[in-house]
């Protein structure tokens, strides 16, 4: 259910463990990219998170973080439509995520589905911390912190979201409920105005006694959009529409992100750890070298040796980079024998090319120019940490802190 959430606002964080390729390339920046512009996007380095798994040998963090957010920039997220900011870098997510953890049960985060498989997966890493357990929770914070309504991730990150919205359905209920709650509710109306108060009422009838769910949403909208009622009167008016004490940490939803079709050189999914990648930054004759070396059908000895392009990895990225003629083309000349190998994988070379080289172009200015992505990092750290301070100072206050 929506919210005191700001629909419009998207967060969505990355883990600085090392270059990124053209699997992160297709599976998330594109997706970012377009994003930026549907959205108000907070995107940022999830230095901490790395941390939980890399605490033995962090230097490989520090090693990709500012390389990281050199590639974000050169797949074209652009500066001025997105907050591009370091998680370490923004202190409020440690204390917001400390608070969290006193009203969180420990059983919730055991049985979050990724924290047993992790464990099982890394089992080279001792993962048996707290820090790790509490990931999710991490997560959490990021999110809520600055009320996002909209979480894009993987498939894999689904059940941290739902923790997320647990989370604040929790926190909701246990500091949502104010004395005096119903009379300010009453008074908040009043602040809209005639016109608000009354449409207000009414949607909220029509919910409750015929079950409108339309009507709920465009009450929580009509509450968005007040422009003389104060954030803790919003919380009030989004939270009596729900039935509960005041919103202050709305749930978030997830926005799954398309799986990828970009497979690895080999055909197994593109990861660091098999060694299958091209990278953002791969030279134009790394590109040609791993094109050229990458394996076809084994069927497939002889040039004269009839090949089957469901056995190729070669066919899985023409589906990604290949026109239906060019499609044909591979189809026809492998079942046939009519074309060779190296000759099926000239288009993907000039297409990976094609596709890297304003990457490669705008990464080089930005690496030759660090001043200019620290400074873009400063003034996004500037900006997260505006929201976040608002948000903390709330959480604190409903929490009993505010005695400052
Ligand atoms: N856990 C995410 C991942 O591994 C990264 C991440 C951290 C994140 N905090 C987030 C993603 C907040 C979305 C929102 O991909
Ligand atoms: Fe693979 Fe193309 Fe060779 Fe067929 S011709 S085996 S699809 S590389």
């Amino acid at each position: 259910m929506s919210s005191a959430v700001s629909e419009q606002r998207v967060l969505s964080g990355m883990r600085p463990t090392g270059s990124l390729h053209l699997g992160h390339y297709h599976g998330v920046l594109k997706n970012w990219v377009k994003l930026q512009h549907e959205y108000e996007c907070f995107l940022f380095v999830a230095d901490w998170h790395a941390l939980t798994t890399h605490y033995e040998d962090p230097r490989v963090i520090e090693e990709s973080v500012w390389d990281m957010v050199i590639d974000w920039l050169a797949a074209g997220i652009n500066p001025g439509s997105a907050t591009l900011f370091i998680q370490s870098r923004v202190p409020e997510h440690a204390e917001l995520h400390l608070l969290l953890s006193m009203m969180t049960p420990l059983g919730w985060l055991e049985r979050v589905p990724t924290y047993k498989d992790q464990i099982e997966q890394l089992k080279e890493k001792d993962l048996a911390t707290y820090g790790f357990l509490g990931y999710p929770l991490l997560q959490s914070a990021d999110i809520l912190m600055y009320r996002a309504g909209q979480v894009p991730v993987g498939a894999d990150q689904v059940s941290h979201i739902e923790l997320t919205r647990e989370v604040a359905r929790r926190f909701n209920y246990l500091y949502g409920r104010e004395p005096g709650f119903e009379e300010l509710v009453e008074q908040a109306i009043q602040k809209m105005g005639k016109k608000s108060a009354k449409l207000y009422r009414s949607l909220l009838n029509k919910y409750q006694e015929q079950g409108d769910e339309s009507a709920l949403e465009t009450a929580h909208a009509l509450v968005r959009e007040q422009q003389n009622i104060t954030l803790s009167d919003k919380e009030r008016l989004h939270g009596f529409i729900e039935g509960s004490g005041k919103v202050i940490l709305p749930e978030p939803q997830a926005l799954l992100t398309p799986a990828s079709k970009m497979p690895g050189l080999d055909g197994r999914k593109m990861s660091k750890s098999y060694n299958n990648t091209i990278t953002m930054r791969d030279s134009e004759d790394d590109v040609m070298h791993k094109i050229r070396t990458m394996p076809t059908d084994p069927a497939r000895v002889r040039l004269t040796d009839a090949g089957d392009p469901e056995k190729c990895p070669v066919w899985q990225w023409h589906l990604v980079y290949s026109d239906d003629s060019t499609r044909n083309w591979v189809q026809q000349g492998c079942k046939t024998a009519g074309i060779g190998c190296l000759e099926c994988k000239k288009p993907l070379i000039d297409s990976v090319q094609e596709e890297l080289k304003p990457i490669r172009i705008r990464a080089s200015e930005y690496a030759g120019n660090p001043d200019l992505v620290k400074s873009i990092v400063a003034e996004g750290c500037e900006k997260a940490r505006d929201a976040a301070k608002q948000t903390l100072e709330e959480v604190r206050e409903a929490m009993g802190l505010g005695y400052f």
